[in-house]
């Protein structure tokens, strides 16, 4: 497969350090130096479906396909204001396709995890366009006033389309059952019969612990995907790392002995935006002209599981209008 378009959308309300120290005992120094994050996107009176709409159909402009032609959107997502339907069913109405979706919560990692499956739906000829959307709001997750948590996070939508073509090179994915280092746990409805006790509370996350997994799981898996496709690290051009903290870019940035021109980042303005963040990035990439044709692309992501994912790409240019 190769991807034909790209799309992102975030919402409209800034929140910088600053404001957040107005209500938390946290300041702009501590979460610059610790996470690289100056400011983030919140939702307030969007909704998440309409900024995944609105990625969705910047990356259908980029293409010659209608909303028709697309034959399965998977949308990666971890949480919104809909338990059921998955938030794909709701999509695909809103974009006016006709095609099958199926929701993939892999947490950070899941824009690659939906790309994976993607590329097994080609291999097995059942779809010649695929959609793939990954929307998050982990604003929505979050204590408030737990300043070690909240001040991370920002929401945002991104998406590509995908067509028939042989530019991915090679994927990893891996799952190491921990959800004690990253989760959330919410009550379910009540029923007269359930009599244990249910956790009901915001994210929850060891971040030393986080860290240490995400550094090492990120260096596994590129090395796993250049092995594969017996490519070394200094013949990838953009290494798009998901966007949860500067200083875990910079630790894998250092290993694979690279300069920091091949290693994109947009954190400062937009925090980590779960599994939104790689796509929004390749968007913001893409209509800057900064990815050129041919260049080799590695993308790599973590997040709660704990889930690790990464895979290789060659990029074929795109003609955007704007
Ligand atoms: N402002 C000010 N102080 C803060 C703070 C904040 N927002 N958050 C935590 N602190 C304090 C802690 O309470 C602690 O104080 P203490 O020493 O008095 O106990 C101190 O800062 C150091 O905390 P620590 O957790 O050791 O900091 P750290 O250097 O590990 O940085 C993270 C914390 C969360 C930034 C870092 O561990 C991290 O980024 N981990 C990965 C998280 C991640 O990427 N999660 C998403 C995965 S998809």
């Amino acid at each position: 497969m190769k991807i034909i378009g790209t799309g992102s959308a975030h919402p409209k309300q800034v929140v910088t350090n600053e404001m957040l120290s107005t209500f938390l005992d946290t300041n702009d120094e501590w979460i610059k130096t610790r996470t690289g994050i100056q400011e983030r996107r919140v939702i307030s009176s969007e909704r998440l479906e309409d900024l995944a709409l609105e990625a969705m159909e910047r990356a259908l402009q980029s293409t010659k396909l209608t909303a028709r032609d697309i034959d399965f959107i998977i949308c990666s997502n971890v949480v919104n204001e809909y338990i059921t339907p998955g938030l794909g069913c709701v999509l695909q109405g809103m974009l006016g396709a006709t095609c099958p979706t199926i929701d993939v919560n892999g947490a950070c990692a899941g824009f690659i995890y939906a790309l994976d499956i993607a590329d097994a739906f080609f291999k097995s000829g059942r779809v010649k366009n695929v959609l793939v959307v990954a929307a998050e709001e982990p604003s929505r997750m979050m204590d408030w006033t737990d300043r070690s948590t909240c001040v991370l996070f920002g929401d945002g939508a991104g998406a590509v389309v995908l067509t028939e073509g042989d530019n991915f090179e090679s994927f990893s994915l891996t799952n190491t059952s921990m959800p004690e280092a990253l989760y959330q746990r919410h009550k379910l409805q009540y029923t007269p019969y359930v009599d244990k006790d249910e956790p009901d509370h915001a994210v929850i996350m060891n971040g030393q612990d986080v860290f240490k997994m995400a550094v090492r799981g990120s260096i596994r898996d590129l090395n796993r995907v250049m092995q594969k496709a017996n490519v070394t690290p200094d013949q990838v051009d953009h290494y798009l790392l998901h966007q949860a903290n500067i200083r875990i870019i910079d630790t894998i940035r250092e290993y694979m002995k690279q300069g920091w021109d091949k290693f994109p980042h947009f954190i400062e303005k937009y925090g980590n935006t779960s599994s939104s963040s790689i796509p929004m990035l390749l968007d913001e990439m893409a209509r800057e002209g900064k990815i050129k044709d041919g260049d080799r692309i590695a993308m790599s992501a973590f997040g709660a599981g704990f889930t690790t994912a990464a895979c290789l790409l060659k990029w074929t240019e795109i003609k955007y209008e704007e």
